[in-house]
């Protein structure tokens, strides 16, 4: 079974960098979420993704050090995440993972985390259960 040691052995710190500048270089021109993030800080986004990746990854603790506590939920509660919004940053991410070669357990190991986060995200209600919840 694939765990954050599998993807630390297989791509490594400089792997997760890779996928994150690969990343972001596609969110910078989408219609959907690029216009969430400040326009004059992507060197700042790219930073704090891989900070918060190689921490929940890979133990550094740069992250909490520049950060605090991660708290992803409320520090995305300012923007609009809906379905589209959550597929569309799990879709970039997959095209920035296949760009840079990330197959295999470590694709399969990040594809279920991803996702698992992104869904988290979702600050939108969306069925007519979760509109009544609201
Ligand atoms: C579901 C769709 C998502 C959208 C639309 C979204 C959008 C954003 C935006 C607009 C920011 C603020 C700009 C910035 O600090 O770079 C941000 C910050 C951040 N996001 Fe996301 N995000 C999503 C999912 C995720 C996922 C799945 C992860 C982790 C795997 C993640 C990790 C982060 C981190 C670590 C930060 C910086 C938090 C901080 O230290 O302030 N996001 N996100």
């Amino acid at each position: 079974m694939a765990d954050e040691q599998t993807v630390m052995e297989q791509i490594g710190k400089d792997g997760i960098a890779a996928m994150v500048a690969a990343f972001y270089r596609r969110v910078r021109h989408d219609d959907v979420i690029g216009p969430m993030y400040p326009d004059d800080d992507w060197e700042g986004s790219e930073e704090r993704l891989c900070d918060f990746l190689w921490f929940r990854i890979g133990q550094d603790p740069t992250y909490i050090l520049k950060r605090g506590h991660p708290r992803l939920r409320m520090r995305h509660m300012p923007f609009r995440i809906d379905v589209l919004a959550r597929d569309r940053w799990i879709a970039l991410m997959a095209a920035a993972m296949d760009e840079t070669a990330v197959h295999g357990p470590a694709r399969e190991w990040l594809d279920g985390f991803f996702f698992q986060i992104a869904d988290f995200m979702r600050n939108q209600p969306e069925t007519a259960a979760e509109i009544e919840q609201n």
